[in-house]
């Protein structure tokens, strides 16, 4: 039952949209985007959240979680570039694994990408909160964070996600020009604080490195805990594997962009980390019982209360510069975030509609979620559904939280997608790959390995969301995509389906976008 409903790959890119877009993206281009898409919350919020899990070790945590990556994208390129449609990691399971376990992937993807959209939008009220305090205009506490945080209602990250809804909806998309320019913002913002920050390191911040050891399975905390949070700030780089067939030579650009991409993040995590780690210090917060608490609840909040912490602010590289006493600096990171972060959360909520779009268009969700605007050309329905859903998410719950929930299903996707490149290595020797995974029996089954690893470091609770969440999808799938799978009772339409306009990883228009 599990492994039944493979939809043939042909038949995946036959009734996939035509899409004939120029091969046009050589490896700067390629490396640009993929660093577009990964810079956002997890560097410039989740330090913190890291600082606590793993005190200076996060620096481990944040080479972990690079590695698991790197791993992870070189799998997931292969695909890419051998099934270039929308649906990502979705439609790789359906066209090797089947459909059930395509819908769970889907509904995975659901984690990763809808949740990862509140996530970066929680990161920016922070940010936002933080500059409008500088400029003299408080908003009420209990306006400023969700419930488990402190406060009621995160106002902003609620208004943010509807305001990008509504781009969405209309249209606003990709422009290469405003990657380049939101690129260069948060290259030069995590620049200044490197080099700000960096002359203030003090050997006595480092001490004791590991105040809460490696951490143990379903524990969260320690530095795997980290790195199974701290994962979340390299997410993004599969932008660059979607983009595998506007991609000149992309046997040797893909890699480039992504290792690139990948390599140049990781270079400035690592700096950054290190400069706000040994500036500041990071020693985490311990409760009562002399363990660290966890971050994202009611006990940290208080615990922080009044804190100058870099463990308890929620824009802490502003709030390095500003203990350094570089105020004007520290509102200079604040406005570069405020600026670079929405683009990342309209990505994420992008990405989402885009799968739901998929998984309507085989009937797996009602046809209503692929109706398309007449006038914008846009999935309007499944857009606006979307974006309530994560306003509400977004002001409801702390970064972190929707961060590691995040990953769960991002890592759960990213297995899936390794353990099919290993498939289709056996089943299909023969078909033509534009990319291939270098020494993939190697890297695929590390990917697997390392992907576990950060699933299982997750806390005992992410985890046990993941699989509730799992759970109920397929409780959905039996009860409406099952019966109604276009591909089990051949009710596909090849031609005449639902359709979006072919959509190039970029284009050259004025819009605001990743
Ligand atoms: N990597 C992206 C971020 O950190 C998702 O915001």
């Amino acid at each position: 039952m599990l492994f039944q409903r493979v939809k043939p790959l042909d038949e995946i890119l036959a009734t996939a949209e035509k899409r004939s877009l120029k091969r046009q993206l050589g490896p700067i281009q390629l490396t640009l985007l993929g660093v577009g898409a990964i810079i956002g919350t997890g560097i410039f919020v989740l330090t913190a959240e890291a600082g606590q899990k793993a005190g200076p070790g996060m620096m481990v945590a944040f080479v972990i979680a690079a590695v698991v990556c790197a791993l992870a994208a070189l799998a997931y390129s292969e695909l890419a570039a051998m099934i270039p449609v929308a649906g990502s990691a979705y439609t790789y399971t359906y066209g090797v694994l089947g459909e059930s376990l395509a819908w769970v992937v889907g509904w995975a993807l659901v984690l990763e990408y809808a949740i990862a959209a509140g996530a970066v939008a929680v990161g920016w009220s922070g940010y936002m909160n933080g500059l409008l305090r500088s400029a003299g205009i408080e908003i009420p506490e209990m306006l400023r964070t969700g419930p488990y945080d402190g406060g009621t209602f995160n106002l902003l990250a609620f208004l943010i996600t509807l305001v990008i809804t509504v781009l969405l909806v209309v249209g606003t998309s990709k422009s290469a020009k405003v990657n380049a320019v939101l690129v260069s913002i948060k290259i030069a913002a995590l620049t200044a604080f490197i080099v700000i920050a960096l002359p203030a390191v003090k050997d006595p911040n480092f001490h004791p490195f590991l105040p809460t050891g490696w951490g143990s399975p379903l524990g969260g905390i320690g530095v795997l805990g980290a790195a199974a949070s701290i994962f979340f700030a390299f997410v993004g780089f599969d932008a660059v594997s979607t983009a595998a067939e506007e991609t000149t030579n992309p046997n040797r650009n893909i890699p480039i962009g992504l290792i690139g991409s990948l390599a140049i993040c990781t270079v400035y995590y690592l700096l950054v980390g290190y400069a706000a780690v040994g500036s500041v210090g990071s020693q985490p917060m311990f409760g009562a019982n002399g363990l660290a608490i966890h971050p994202g609840t009611p006990e940290l909040a208080e615990a922080c209360r009044g804190s100058q912490a870099l463990v308890c602010s929620k824009e802490p590289l502003a709030h390095v510069l500003r203990m350094l006493g570089f105020e004007g600096m520290g509102n200079m990171i604040g406005i570069a975030a405020a600026l670079a972060l929405p683009s990342v959360v309209l990505m994420m909520i992008y990405g989402q509609t885009r799968i739901f779009f998929t998984m309507s268009r085989d009937g797996l969700l009602p046809a209503v979620l692929s109706k398309v605007h007449p006038r914008f050309h846009t999935p309007h329905v499944v857009t606006i559904i979307t974006g309530i859903a994560v306003s509400l998410f977004a002001a409801m719950f702390p970064v972190g939280i929707l961060a590691d929930i995040s990953n769960s299903g991002t890592l759960f996707a990213f297995m899936m997608v390794a353990i099919a490149v290993m498939i289709l290595r056996v089943k299909q020797p023969n078909r033509p790959r534009p990319f291939r995974t270098p020494f993939a029996w190697i890297v695929c089954p590390l990917a697997v390995a390392g992907c576990l690893l950060l699933f299982l470091n997750l806390s005992m609770y992410t985890v046990g969301l993941f699989f509730a969440w799992a759970v109920i999808g397929l409780v959905v799938y039996y009860l409406y995509g099952y019966r109604k799978s276009h591909y089990a009772h051949g009710t596909e339409p090849p031609h005449d389906g639902p359709k979006l306009p072919a959509e190039p990883a970029f284009h050259e228009g004025p819009d605001l976008g990743p």
